[in-house]
């Protein structure tokens, strides 16, 4: 049985905190939140030990792994921490605010011989996997264009509006494109020239992202990402892929006819799919880390890949920037 130490009860570590519901391999053992209230909610659904400080966590228990649901600028200083002490980590997405901050998690995880996995669920989403089956079993022929969408309101259930602060959260490219650039660099290989628009808006930053990315096999991709769309609209993400023969495509709103939405803090989130746990993506990732965990393999997402597609995402804030197109 792996023993697990969720950190960060907030948004998503009850999301995560409802995956282990079911996740036969695993038990929480121990939460921690600086928030003792949200630390308890999910300390009472696995009977699991409460702590407000993490090194006080250290010193009481012997965990196997943390689940790092902390916001992004805090997970490089927490994961290295826990590496430190030979945990494994499988850490939610970005990896990083930092390329250096992601080189140094990497580094300590092979140093400390432990695992290290970032949550880039996307891939166990099993509707982009039945699409990418579909593809590579040529039902569209070549892959030429890819057609990416991932909006919604801004966030503003978070800790400290920690989303609001775009060195502390990446804002949209860093936080929702990533996730796109991650299954499209995973599938259809390296990047080499990205290019980007954004609008300043209600954050004062870049609340829409519209970024273009050619591949070295000449693929082209149109990713476009936003938290600027207004308070209560459905979080939404859609596909579309062109082949030479055929075309795929998905859009979330339409294809799942089962979700719970919660409108919290004014975001319509439908993140809990009450659906068969076996196709709920966010335990779906979970149960493959624990897999390699138990049977000493490498993680299906490397760390390596989650670094990639924090590189994508500084290109495209580079290149909204500067207004010329990054060259990899
Ligand atoms: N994979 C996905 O679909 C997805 C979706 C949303 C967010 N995320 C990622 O998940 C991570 C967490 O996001 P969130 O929305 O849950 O944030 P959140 O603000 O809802 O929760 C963060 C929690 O961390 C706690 N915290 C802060 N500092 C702490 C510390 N030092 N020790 C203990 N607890 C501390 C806060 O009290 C808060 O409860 C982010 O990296 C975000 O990008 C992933």
């Amino acid at each position: 049985m792996i023993k697990v130490a969720l950190i960060g009860c907030g948004m998503m570590g009850n999301c995560h905190s409802n995956s282990y519901k079911s996740i036969e391999d695993a038990k929480v053992v121990a939460v921690c939140d600086l928030d003792y209230q949200k630390a308890e909610k999910i300390a009472k659904v696995h009977g699991a030990r409460i702590y407000t400080d993490v090194e006080e966590l250290y010193k009481n228990e012997k965990v196997d792994m943390i689940d790092l649901c902390l916001p992004t600028y805090l997970h490089c200083k927490f994961a290295v921490q826990a590496m430190q002490k030979k945990i494994h980590v499988f850490c939610e997405k970005p990896i990083a605010t930092s390329v250096e901050e992601g080189m140094e998690m990497i580094k300590m995880a092979k140093e400390e011989g432990v695992k290290f996995s970032v949550g880039h669920v996307v891939r166990f989403f099993p509707a982009y996997e039945s699409m990418i089956e579909s593809i590579r079993a040529g039902k569209v022929g070549e892959p030429r264009l890819i057609r990416t969408t991932r909006n919604g309101s801004f966030p503003k259930w978070s800790w400290e509006k920690w989303y609001g602060n775009y060195h502390k959260s990446g804002g949209p490219l860093m936080d929702l494109a990533i996730h796109d650039f991650d299954w499209i660099s995973h599938y259809y290989g390296e990047v080499e020239r990205v290019y980007a628009k954004t609008l300043k808006g209600a954050a004062k930053e870049q609340d829409h992202c519209l970024v273009t990315l050619r591949l070295k096999n000449g693929l082209i991709a149109h990713v476009e990402a936003s938290w600027g769309y207004p308070d209560g609209a459905v979080f939404g993400t859609t596909v579309e892929v062109v082949g030479t023969t055929g075309q795929i495509e998905y859009d979330s709103r339409k294809s799942s006819p089962v979700k719970k939405h919660s409108n919290e803090g004014h975001y319509a989130a439908s993140l809990y799919s009450p659906t068969n746990p076996n196709y709920e993506p966010y335990t779906r990732e979970i149960k493959a880390f624990i897999s390699a965990v138990i049977h000493n393999e490498e993680p299906v997402v490397k760390a390596e890949e989650a670094l990639t597609a924090i590189k994508i995402a500084l290109a495209a804030k580079e290149s909204d920037c500067t207004g010329e197109a990054i060259i990899f």
